[in-house]
């Protein structure tokens, strides 16, 4: 078996887009890189864990898992948004055990300890005599909160630079789109067996897959034109859109002059259209398996609108199965002894280069400083 260092030295993260070569197969089918991008990619980037709405007013939460860790967030009588461990300093369950929602205290229901809005523990039921418990050292564990146009971010990260100079050029990118005056409809999410980069990778050919695989969706696109423009750590992927009444569900609801596909690293996708917009979280499951979690979001999401709302859903998610097939497919193939690796168009596939190579620096640095510690 290779060393975890060897399969990392096999991908050549200096190689320019045309001499370069996709991650090794290794890196999605080998439970030790997954353990790696855990304790690096998930425990150092910001991660998308809600949106600013369910923690708008004094008291809502929302709870999260980032790399394995049960996260709450909450907005503080104070108008602060703070977020916590959601681990009990007391025995370790869980203190909130909703998806989301408002209370005055976060009350632990397994032995009733409260902690403040603010974290702090306030209250311990039947402990009086314990010597040398300091109430101020004990209470919930934070971590790194902030927002963005519609969404919330934690990081695990005590050293994390801010999110908006994680985001970069992004925040300048989605700023004239106006989708913080959009609003949440619905919710879809998709277990998929297979490894998280396949997903994100198959976002990310520049529409290299979009004739062959959505007939419906390749209609409404001027293929030709489709851009891809990388900075930072995002993606930009966009298209011209071209009237078309070939598939009329699609016609109707995917409109504007163009289509804009932003992916942030490592697992953020935001797609634009007019009046419209859908977020996709990729969440790694284990090596194997990812969530996929779409939210959809509108310009008008009153009751006369909601059969044409939910008509878009549904071309949205008709995209998403076709896609699913041949993200499994690929995990497949990865484990095939006749796969290495594979080489990236140059003219699509430049997103998929900038991921991998992100990844490829985070992978190392994080080998790097974990032998830095053990020595
Ligand atoms: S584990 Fe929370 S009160 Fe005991
Ligand atoms: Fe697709």
């Amino acid at each position: 078996m290779p060393s975890l260092q060897n399969i990392l030295a096999s991908y050549n993260d200096r190689a320019p887009l045309s001499e370069a070569s996709t991650i090794p197969a290794p890196w999605y089918v080998d439970s030790r890189i997954a353990d790696l991008e855990a304790k690096t990619v998930f425990s150092k980037s910001w991660q998308m864990v809600g949106r600013i709405e369910q923690v708008e007013k004094p008291g809502q939460f929302l709870t999260a898992n980032i790399a394995g860790e049960p996260i709450v967030a909450v907005r503080g009588n104070d108008g602060v948004l703070r977020a916590f461990y959601n681990v009990c300093r007391h025995h370790a369950a869980a203190v909130v055990a909703e998806a989301c929602g408002q209370a005055n205290l976060l009350h632990c229901p397994y032995h009733g300890w409260n902690y403040g809005l603010d974290g702090s523990l306030k209250g311990m039921p039947e402990f009086d005599g314990v010597k040398d418990f300091e109430r101020q050292q004990n209470g919930l564990i934070p971590v790194k909160a902030e927002s963005w146009e519609k969404f919330v971010f934690v990081s695990l990260d005590p050293a994390a630079m801010g999110l908006r100079e994680f985001l970069g050029g992004l925040v300048e990118q989605v700023a004239p789109l106006g989708v913080s005056k959009l609003h949440y409809f619905d919710s879809r999410s998709y277990d998929i067996a297979c490894n998280w980069k396949v997903f994100v990778d198959n976002y990310l050919d520049g529409g290299y897959h979009v004739p062959h695989l959505h007939k419906g969706l390749s209609s409404v696109l001027d293929y030709k034109e489709y851009t891809i423009e990388n900075e930072d750590r995002y993606c930009l992927q966009s298209s011209p859109m071209v009237a078309s009444d070939e598939d009329k569900a699609t016609g109707a609801t995917r409109k504007g002059d163009r289509a804009r596909y932003f992916w942030q690293y490592p697992n953020l996708m935001i797609n634009c259209y007019e009046g419209y917009m859908d977020t996709n979280l990729v969440l790694p499951v284990d090596v194997d398996h990812c969530r996929v979690i779409f939210d959809f979001y509108f310009a008008d999401v009153s009751e006369a609108q909601r059969a044409y709302n939910e008509q878009s859903v549904a071309v949205g998610a008709r995209v998403q199965d076709e896609d699913l097939g041949i993200c499994e497919a690929v995990q497949r193939g990865l484990k095939s002894r006749a796969y290495g690796a594979g080489r990236l168009s140059v003219r699509r596939e430049a997103g998929e280069h900038l991921f991998h190579r992100l990844l490829a620096a985070d992978l190392k640095a994080g080998v790097e400083s974990m032998a830095a510690a053990a020595d």
